[in-house]
């Protein structure tokens, strides 16, 4: 067996969204996002006005203290920042006729302090965070409308930072809509909702990504547009033919998503799956040629679970995840969240990935949320003794080294939350994912002080060594 090389210049780092981070939604004009509506995570519906609860509990203070912040991911020697710019900061209701300068300038300081200490940044255009006015006056992503407000969002800010920004993603997750709608501003407690509308907007956001992939050659054809998907390797629960049907059935609904990304039109299943439901999506005059002729750099995805499938589900005990569920495989641990925990399944996709595409990959997410002890580090200060996060990871990296040993082209990696900060799926705080503790609670109570874990000097090493020390002997 070989040691896996990873390439030179890969890039290592970490992962975060402007909603789950930055705090200050009343700050530099931003507007309300849909974030600022579900109390308690993706888990609750929500209500077309926030809670005090809630607007308490966003973020991490990161808007203040992203100088501090930064500083400390370049410790662990990052070569790339994943974020998103909020939506809202920029057009605080999404159609507004002019950008906020404040929310503009707050993105461009960001930049260049990441750029000063070597960083590149990776930003995610959407982030399940459009203004809240799209899902108050459109009905989100259903209204074509909210098209041509992404194209002007979209514009404003590669027209701004194309000097600053090299890769960017369209949305992030886009696979999930039609089972997370309210992450598209669409709120189905508050408006009828049928699964055509759900679709309906699935296009509409294709459309608005080969949209901006248009706009963005235009305006500086070195920019790198890449799309971004939840991934779940799917295995059947028995080798019965009927349940490998059920895996691609499944697989299928999500493979539309980079099939139409990648090659630019509706695959024949896709079209048999609407028509079967009797869902006839509205096409735009030019919606067939933009997806066609706008394709995208490269494929991003995240990563945490794999999951099972099979015939007859009703059989079987379902499992765990934030968005996609499938079937416990009873062949896998899993994390205090109920995720099923399978490194293997994330070679499994990345050459599922390669070989259908021939398209750069980038791991955008993919790490353990866990309750973390804070315990006193013997010179004053405290640590966290995260042993089972480093184990998750290395366990994980050691198979993406295996996919570039069997010949998939990775252009990096970055680790979900490398600094703890509010769950999308629960609103905890105490669901930690970071190499970076941060001292708040589920209350929204604590210092905010921020504590290196013992993680934090495992991932600097990792990336110091460009990935050998994912193989030292124990
Ligand atoms: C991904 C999302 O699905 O999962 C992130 O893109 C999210 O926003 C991550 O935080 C982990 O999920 P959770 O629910 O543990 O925060």
């Amino acid at each position: 067996m070989t040691t896996p090389k990873f390439p030179e210049n890969f890039l290592w780092g970490g992962a975060t969204a402007a909603n789950q981070l930055e705090g200050a939604y009343n700050e530099g004009g931003r507007g309300l996002s849909v974030q600022d509506v579900m109390p308690k995570g993706l888990m609750t519906a929500p209500t077309l006005e926030p809670t005090e609860e809630n607007l308490k509990l966003k973020g991490i203070d990161f808007y203040h203290r992203y100088k501090e912040d930064i500083a400390l991911m370049a410790q662990m020697g990052f070569k790339v920042f994943r974020l998103s710019i909020s939506w809202s900061r920029i057009y605080p209701n999404g159609d507004d006729a002019q950008p906020n300068e404040e929310g503009l300038q707050f993105y461009d300081d960001l930049f260049d302090e990441l750029h000063k200490h070597g960083m590149e940044p990776l930003v995610t255009l959407s982030h399940y965070e459009p203004p809240l006015n799209l899902a108050r006056n459109y009905r989100g992503w259903i209204d074509r409308k909210v098209i041509g407000f992404f194209e002007t969002y979209a514009r404003t800010v590669f027209e701004r930072y194309q000097d600053k920004v090299k890769y960017w993603l369209t949305f992030n997750e886009v696979n999930s809509i039609i089972s997370a709608p309210a992450n598209g501003a669409i709120f189905p407690e508050e408006m009828e909702v049928t699964l055509a509308d759900k679709w309906q907007a699935a296009h509409n956001q294709l459309v608005a990504s080969a949209a901006a992939t248009k706009i963005a050659k235009e305006i500086n054809p070195e920019m790198q547009v890449g799309c971004m998907v939840i991934s779940m390797p799917t295995y059947p629960m028995t080798p019965k033919p009927k349940d490998q049907l059920a895996v691609r059935d499944f697989m299928n609904e999500n493979y539309a998503f980079t099939d139409i990304h990648v090659r630019g039109e509706y695959p024949g299943y896709l079209k048999r799956h609407l028509r079967e439901q009797g869902i006839e999506i509205k096409f735009g005059e030019n919606d067939a040629a933009i997806l066609k002729e706008h394709t995208v750099d490269f494929i991003s995805f995240s990563y945490y679970v794999s999951l099972v499938q099979a015939h007859d589900p009703e059989t079987y005990q379902s499992g765990e995840g934030n968005i996609f569920r499938g079937l416990e495989n009873p062949y896998l641990d899993s994390s205090e969240w109920g995720w099923q925990i399978d490194p293997i399944g994330l070679r499994l996709v990345l050459n599922d990935f390669w070989d259908r595409y021939q398209l750069p990959l980038f791991i955008v997410e993919n790490g353990l949320g866990a309750k973390d002890v804070l315990i006193e580090d013997g010179a004053g200060s405290f640590t966290v003794e995260d042993d089972y996060r480093i184990a998750y990871l290395k366990a994980h990296l050691q198979q993406v080294g295996e996919a570039i040993e069997d010949g998939v082209e990775l252009l990096g990696y970055t680790s979900w939350g490398p600094i703890d900060f509010v769950s999308m799926s629960t609103a905890q705080m105490s669901k930690r994912y970071g190499f970076i503790y941060v001292d708040r609670n589920d209350d929204g109570e604590g210092s905010l002080k921020r504590y290196k874990k013992k993680s934090f000097n495992w991932y600097k090493e990792v990336i110091g060594t460009n990935g050998a020390s994912l193989y030292d002997a124990e």
